[in-house]
C-alpha cells in the first residue's frame, strides 16, 4: 500500500513537471519566480485546488472564498493517522512558529479524507493539539471527494485485520495557496519546519 502511495506521489510530481516544462516551452522561458526552497514551484496556470464547500470544527459551512486574501497552507489527512499526519502537522506548526509575525497572513488548513470518523468536533480537537491557528475541515463524503479531486489528492481505505478499525492510505503533500486561491507551491512530505518556513517566505516575497 505504501508503494502505491509512493507511485501516486511520484506520478503527481511527474505530471506537474510535464505541465511546467510544457508551459516553459510555450512561453519561451521560465515562468514566474524561481524556487529557492525545497518545494516544487509551479506556474499560476496549473490547475490544482479550486472551489470547495466544507464544514469547520464549529459545524459551520466554509468555502474557499472565506480564505481569499489570505495565504493558506493546505494538508489532507485524518485524525486516526498513526504516523505521517502527526509528523506533517507538527512540521506545519513549527513553520508557523518560525515565521513569526508574518504567519498572521497564513491560515494552515487540515482537511480530512476520513469524514466517516472525523466529525467537526473530533477534527477541531485534533488540530488544536498542534497549533491554535490550525483550521480543521470535514464534510460530506461527496464534498470531501470533490475537494480531494480538485487538489489531486489520492486516498483510500486500507484493509485491516481488526474489525471496525481501519487505516487510510493518502498522499501527503502540503499545498501553499496564494491569496488569490491559486497554488503557489507543492511541498513534499518530510520537509522540515525550517524549510517549509523558507519556502513560504520566498513565495510571499516573490508576490
Ligand atoms: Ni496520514
Amino acid at each position: 500500500m505504501l508503494r502505491k502511495i509512493r507511485w501516486v506521489a511520484t506520478g503527481l510530481i511527474l505530471a506537474l513537471a510535464v505541465v511546467w516544462i510544457g508551459k516553459w516551452t510555450l512561453n519561451g522561458g521560465p515562468a514566474g519566480s524561481g524556487s529557492t526552497g525545497i518545494g516544487v514551484s509551479v506556474p499560476g496556470g496549473v490547475q490544482v485546488g479550486g472551489p470547495f464547500k466544507l464544514i469547520d470544527s464549529n459545524g459551520k459551512t466554509v468555502t474557499d472564498a472565506d480564505y481569499r486574501g489570505r495565504w493558506t497552507l493546505v494538508y489532507f489527512g485524518y485524525t486516526f493517522c498513526p504516523d505521517v499526519c502527526p509528523t506533517e502537522l507538527q512540521a506545519i506548526a513549527g513553520a508557523m512558529h518560525e515565521l513569526g509575525p508574518i504567519a498572521d497572513q497564513i491560515t494552515p488548513i487540515f482537511i480530512t479524507i476520513d469524514p466517516e470518523r472525523d466529525t467537526p468536533q473530533a477534527i477541531g480537537e485534533y488540530v488544536k493539539l498542534f497549533d491554535e491557528r490550525l483550521v480543521g475541515l470535514t464534510g460530506s463524503p461527496a464534498d470531501i471527494a470533490a475537494v480531494a479531486r480538485a487538489y489531486r489528492v489520492y486516498y483510500a481505505k486500507a484493509e485491516t485485520k481488526t474489525a471496525g478499525a481501519y487505516l487510510m492510505d493518502h498522499s501527503s503533500f502540503l499545498y501553499l495557496m496564494g491569496p488569490d486561491g491559486r497554488l503557489r507551491m507543492l511541498i513534499k512530505p518530510g520537509t522540515t519546519s525550517a524549510e517549509i518556513a523558507a519556502d513560504i517566505r520566498s513565495q510571499m516575497n516573490a508576490s
